[in-house]
């Protein structure tokens, strides 16, 4: 008997939509060879197109139509033609905040095939994982702007609360304990921001505590930056604030291969009616969008993520996998790795590699 999932599928702009077909491409395969595994994919063609034509991102009852989904596959959301503030609270953020996504997971990997920016290293040698606080903290959409010209004044503030800090760090300690992985890094600003940060290192504090197994580190993330990019060795299991571990997974993705590996997911672990929510790190790319250029191994490891995320731990690492074997033969590569390869041409042989090990 087959399980079938059904996933929402958003596309959304830019490159999107390129690389979500080659995810498409390989969760498909991946059935094909494996008679248990079944996905129904239900496309919403929503986004800036759709919001150009229609004036909203996505249906007022968006979110009462993803619930009926185990997961939503998206590619990406941003559009020159309309400003980023309304596309992204538009489509990405509802999605994350009305669900309550709080963790968002972005590993960072230094594949073999994939040289890094940084000098002297190999393959492995950055191995960690951010978990990103995902409905509070900087995101909370509270403030305002008053005045115009010379008088203009604007707040916007930061929400911390308890339950929403201490949450995410267990959740950090508890992944770090059921993947193996030995410590746990808290990122903050509390020597300037004085409310939020300082209570976030105050339950960081209280939760470590409980987890003697794990080790604990507290950072600040202006030199956090510095050391990951010299020593990136000394992160595990990083924990942050919304704001700055959506800065720092860029930098993780740029000292492991770039926007084009780097894989994402949010989802809720304490409630099981609501889908999860895989979006690669990066955005829509306008500057490559509609070439074939984007590299779809990202949207794909994000893909992997979501098997993940269903309980479909064998096919999550057969897709690991295929992907890791076409990285380290460095064939068929997109611009970004050095190559000219196309999006389709990268997606069609990572399905090579998956039919031709099973
Ligand atoms: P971006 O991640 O789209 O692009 C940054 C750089 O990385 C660009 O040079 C781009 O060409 C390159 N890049 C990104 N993905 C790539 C891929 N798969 N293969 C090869 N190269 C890749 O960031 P940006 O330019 O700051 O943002 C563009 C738009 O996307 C903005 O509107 C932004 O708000 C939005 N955005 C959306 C999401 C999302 O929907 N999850 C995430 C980030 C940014
Ligand atoms: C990301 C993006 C989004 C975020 C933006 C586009 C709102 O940068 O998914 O990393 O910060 O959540
Ligand atoms: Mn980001």
């Amino acid at each position: 008997m087959k399980t079938i999932y059904p996933i929402a599928v958003i596309p959304g702009d830019g490159i999107g939509g390129e690389v979500i077909t080659e995810g498409i491409k390989c969760l498909n395969a991946l059935s094909d060879l494996h008679g248990g595994l079944k996905f129904e994919f239900t496309m919403f063609p929503w986004g800036s197109d759709y919001f150009l034509k229609n004036g909203f991102m996505m249906p007022a009852d968006g979110l009462t139509i993803l619930k009926d989904f185990q997961a939503v596959y998206l590619g990406a959301v941003g559009d020159p033609r309309v400003p980023d503030d309304v596309t992204l609270h538009g489509l990405l953020l509802p999605i994350k905040m009305g669900f309550d996504l709080y963790v968002g997971l972005r590993p960072a990997y230094l594949h073999d095939g994939v040289s890094s920016v940084l000098a002297g290293m190999s393959p492995g040698d950055i191995d960690l994982v951010v978990i990103r606080e995902n409905t509070e903290g900087e995101y909370s959409n509270v403030g305002g702007i008053v005045g115009h010209a010379d008088q203009a004044l604007a707040v916007q503030s930061s929400v911390f609360t308890r339950k929403g800090v201490k949450r995410i760090i267990e959740y950090a300690f508890e992944y770090a304990r059921k993947n193996g992985r030995g410590k746990v890094t808290s990122l903050t600003k509390s020597n300037a921001q004085r409310y939020g940060m300082v209570l976030w290192d105050q339950i960081f504090r209280e939760v470590s505590s409980k987890f003697t197994d794990i080790r604990h580190e507290s950072k600040l993330i202006d030199a956090a930056c510095m050391d990951a990019v010299r020593s990136p060795g000394n992160y595990d299991v990083i924990v942050a604030s919304n704001l700055f571990a959506d800065i720092l997974s860029d930098l993780t993705a740029g000292i492991t291969g770039g926007m084009g590996l780097a894989p994402g997911g949010s989802f809720n672990p304490d409630d099981k009616t609501v889908p999860g929510l895989f979006d690669p790190v990066h955005g829509s790319a306008p500057d490559i969008a509609g070439k074939g250029l984007a590299n779809p191994i990202a949207a794909i490891l994000t893909a992997k993520m979501m098997l993940d995320f269903l309980g479909e731990f064998k096919a999550a690492a057969i897709l690991s996998g295929a992907v890791r074997k076409q990285l380290a033969e460095k064939k068929i590569r997109t611009r970004d790795l050095g190559g000219a390869s196309k999006t389709c041409d990268a997606g069609d042989d990572i399905v090579r590699i998956l039919r031709e090990v099973n």
